[in-house]
């Protein structure tokens, strides 16, 4: 496992070629520093920590953390810093921590990239800066193949006058220079809150709409570097001076060069916006295995199992435009999977599937985001008057006219959401289909579907009707699930007026379930077979395992 530091993305880069050469995951410890998580992780291939170099040696918080935090399976662990000019004595401080923790210390690289201290140093021309990039990856794939091979890399050892100013210097310099107390915000600040989100101290908040320090500062320069109207300043140092940060903030303003080895790499930045549902979960382990650089959103942020790291989680409501500011900053492509899916009094679909949707493009167009990939639903322009259908039509409609490069995917269904509303039937020993018409259906596994989504979204002007590889009709369904439940089948049929009857009633009632019936009524009397088929896995083996113990 890799885990990595970076404040001003040298080493996400560094880390995230590394991975993808070894075939590793790339985790992001910023998470882990704003919420003081000392979990334990366990990797049985080699551990690897990417981190920059402050002042001559790891950053404290990368050093406090691997103390703290058990690191199990593995036992071997290298290290990779980046750095302005030399890793310095980096590499004989975390051969002292591998020791103290039991590992086997496998060596540092060095790789030097360009700076990002303009307080204390310029800040190359970007040209420069594009050349340093440059060089630093055959440093960069040099390490990852000795990894690879669980070598041991090469370093220059600090001599020991050198190692006998690092500590005291050290010191002093956390003591008297590292504070927080000189950072300001100029008129230029829009408050988006990008500063808030990125620093790993969990030091900067907004106070009416502008930032505020507060005195845990480690000058990562995270906050400074990440401003996309570059409305940061360090009193006295760095006004008028370049800021770094790879790849650049704001869109548009990458080389060629820069951005095409940025795509190489997978280093893409996507804004995930319902990313901890089922299906956003799934998207969002694509999106980390694949090593894209991702903000994952919903209102509530609930981590999914098998991708604890790798990318930020931010909570915002889709439909307070406020709550979403800065989010879509930097990002190449926004995905959205949001959309109503439970019944509610508070809020309707037009509420969310709609104006949660347009809340969404409006800041995506607003931070000059390229494409924006929305997943809609199979039929969606089929009948106006099913208002789960309509919200997402409608919104489809402006997304094309938008002016933003645009996908929509329209899934038939999925796996899970069937078996969600079987299962609870077979174990009361009877299903009730709808009307008398076979209607068949081809769902999807999500998993599929993720992958489908992240291998496609950057596709211009496409729509897409999705579904799995085996087409089956209602009732060919619930004979399945009473197979594999092992019970007899007992299927009846209600007559399609029913559900009109249900969805009168419930509007009497206000309790926000008429929508859904009417979504239901027309998901069960609609032939819902999409044809672009996705994946490989079979639903009827899915329904086995769903009575597998
Ligand atoms: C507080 C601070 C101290 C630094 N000290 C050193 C140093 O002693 N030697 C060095 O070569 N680079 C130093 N740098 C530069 C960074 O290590 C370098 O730019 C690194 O690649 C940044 O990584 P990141 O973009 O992943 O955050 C320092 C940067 C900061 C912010
Ligand atoms: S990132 Fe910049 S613009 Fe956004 S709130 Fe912070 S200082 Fe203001
Ligand atoms: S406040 Fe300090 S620690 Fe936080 S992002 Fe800014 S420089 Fe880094």
């Amino acid at each position: 496992m890799i885990l990595y530091f970076s404040a001003t993305g040298n080493c996400a880069f560094a880390a995230k070629r590394i991975a993808e050469k070894i075939g590793d995951e790339a985790v992001s410890l910023l998470p882990k520093f704003r919420e003081n998580d000392h979990t334990a992780l366990r990797s049985e291939k080699p551990w690897v920590v990417v981190a920059p170099v402050y002042v001559a040696e790891m950053p404290r918080l990368v050093r406090d953390w691997l103390r703290a935090t058990p690191l199990t399976g593995s036992r071997d662990i290298f290290f990779v810093f980046t750095c302005a000019s030399e890793m310095s004595c980096s590499g004989y401080f975390a051969r002292q921590l591998a020791e103290e923790k039991g590992m086997v210390y496998h060596g540092s690289a060095s790789v030097k990239m360009p700076t990002n201290y303009p307080i204390f140093f310029t800040v190359k021309e970007d040209y420069e800066c594009r050349r340093l990039v440059e060089e630093a990856i055959p440093v960069i794939d040099k390490a990852a193949e000795i990894i690879s091979l669980n070598g041991v890399i090469p370093e220059k050892k600090p001599s020991k006058a050198i190692l006998g100013c690092t500590i005291p210097v050290n010191d002093l310099y956390y003591k008297y220079f590292v504070k927080a107390k000189d950072f300001y915000a100029t008129d230029a600040c829009i408050g988006c809150g990008k500063c808030t989100t990125v620093c790993p101290c969990v030091n900067v908040r907004l106070e009416n709409g502008r930032p505020v320090w507060g005195e845990n500062c480690t000058h990562c320069m995270a906050c400074l570097s990440s401003c996309p109207k570059e409305a940061i300043e360090y009193r006295g140092k760095t006004e008028g001076k370049r800021r770094y940060h790879f790849p650049k903030p704001e869109r548009g303003v990458q080389s060629k060069t820069m951005h095409e080895e940025t795509e190489r790499s997978g280093h893409m930045k996507v804004v995930l916006a319902g990313a901890f549902g089922h299906l956003g979960a799934d998207i969002l382990r694509e999106l980390v295995a694949r090593g894209y650089e991702v903000v994952a959103t919903g209102r509530t942020i609930r981590r999914p199992k098998d991708c604890e790291g790798g990318y930020d989680a931010v909570a915002a409501d889709m439909q307070d435009p406020a709550s979403l500011r800065g989010l879509c900053e930097g990002a190449d492509v926004v995905i959205s999977t949001v959309g109503l899916t439970k019944a509610s009094a508070e809020v309707s679909c037009y509420d969310v599937d709609y104006q949660g949707n347009m809340n969404l493009l409006e800041e995506a167009r607003r931070a000059g985001v390229k494409q924006f990939a929305y997943v809609s639903v199979l039929k969606a322009d089929g009948n106006p008057s099913v208002p789960m259908l309509d919200a997402k039509a409608k919104f489809e409609e402006k997304l094309k006219t938008s002016g933003l490069g645009w996908v929509i995917f329209r899934p038939s269904g999925y796996f899970y959401d069937i078996a969600k509303v079987f299962m609870p039937m077979i174990e009361k020993g009877k299903v009730t289909l709808l009307g008398d018409k076979a209607v068949h259906c081809n769902v999807v596994d999500t998993p599929d579907f993720a992958a489908f989504i992240v291998e496609h979204m950057n596709d211009k002007g496409k729509l897409y009707n999705v579904g799995g590889k085996e087409t089956w009709s209602y009732e060919e369904l619930a004979r399945m699930f009473f197979a594999a439940a092992g019970k007899e089948p007992k299927i009846s049929r209600a007559p399609v007026w029913l559900f009109d009857v249900l969805a009168w009633v419930n509007k009497k009632k206000k309790n926000g379930k008429e929508a859904i019936i009417r979504f239901s009524k027309w998901t069960l009397t609609e032939e819902m077979v999409g044809d672009t088929v996705v994946g490989d896995a079979s639903f009827a083996e899915y329904i086995k395992n769903c009575y597998k113990k």
